[in-house]
């Protein structure tokens, strides 16, 4: 019950969280993935077109996980989660696993993860931490060509939109980090904030986002530069 007397705090992360770890973001100064614009390898018709490049394209990326490890601003979110006496829950669109290796544990991965495969036949999801290929059989039920990353691609529902939604109507304060907000539904949740009552509404980004109109603060900069030092003035605002 004592949690109820502090203010709820949700966290929204985006690729810019992991930026600095080295992981790439989406929509960076190209915007595409070997020619082809990530709208069309995310998507479920891609995989049924294309289902060897969809796999190409996602074993790259978990390969890809073994050579980062977490940054100061995943670091940071840890300390706070571990500190605030409130309601806390830190909602990420990234699908990589370094909130986790920091430490965190109050963790939704809105978009699913890298470290996950679902099957289609069987509807068991697995931990993955090898390529996945259309003959890789499902470990659960034996079927091949169904096995596919455990991510949410365009065109399908984020997970967790309850959970989602419950935490905010309740919090007294949102911080998105890294984020482009062009991909909905993540990009409105800081207009569900608004409207639930959250007063405050911090964006941290490199640059105001597109949906920045909504916020009530700017910390404009890096993560590993922005997040330690905001995680620190909201703890010290506890003891005020
Ligand atoms: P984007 O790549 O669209 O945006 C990254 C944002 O991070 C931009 O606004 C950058 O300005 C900012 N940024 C980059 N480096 C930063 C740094 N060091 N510190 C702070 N900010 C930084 O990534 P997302 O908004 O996360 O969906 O993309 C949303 C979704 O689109 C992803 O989850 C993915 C993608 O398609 C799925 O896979 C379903």
């Amino acid at each position: 019950m004592a949690g109820l007397l502090h203010p709820g705090l949700v966290i929204l992360s985006g690729a810019g969280l992991s930026a600095e770890s080295g992981v790439p973001t989406f929509r960076g100064v190209h915007g595409l993935w070997e020619g082809h614009r990530i709208e069309d390898v995310a998507t479920p018709e891609a995989f049924q077109r294309q289902p060897d490049l969809v796999h190409r394209f996602y074993n790259l990326r978990r390969a890809a996980l073994k050579s980062v490890v977490p940054n100061a601003a995943h670091d940071a979110l840890v300390r706070l989660e571990q500190g605030w006496p409130g309601p806390f829950l830190h909602i990420t669109q990234n699908v990589d696993d370094l909130n986790e290796r920091a430490g965190a544990k109050k963790l939704l991965h809105m978009h699913g993860q890298l470290r996950q495969v679902r099957c289609l036949w069987c509807r068991c999801v697995l931990e993955w931490n090898t390529d996945l290929e259309v003959s890789t059989p499902c470990p659960e039920c034996g079927r091949t060509g169904r096995l596919r990353p455990d991510i949410v691609w365009f065109g399908e529902m984020p997970y967790y939109i309850d959970e989602i939604t419950r935490a905010l109507q309740t919090a007294s304060v949102f911080v998105c980090i890294g984020s482009s907000g062009v991909v909905y539904p993540a990009a409105g949740l800081v207009r569900l904030a608004a409207e639930s009552g959250c007063a405050r509404r911090i964006e941290v980004n490199l640059e105001p986002a597109d949906v920045s109109g909504r916020f009530t603060e700017l910390r404009q900069g890096p993560a590993t530069r922005e997040v330690p030092q905001l995680v620190e003035e909201l703890l010290a605002d506890l003891s005020r």
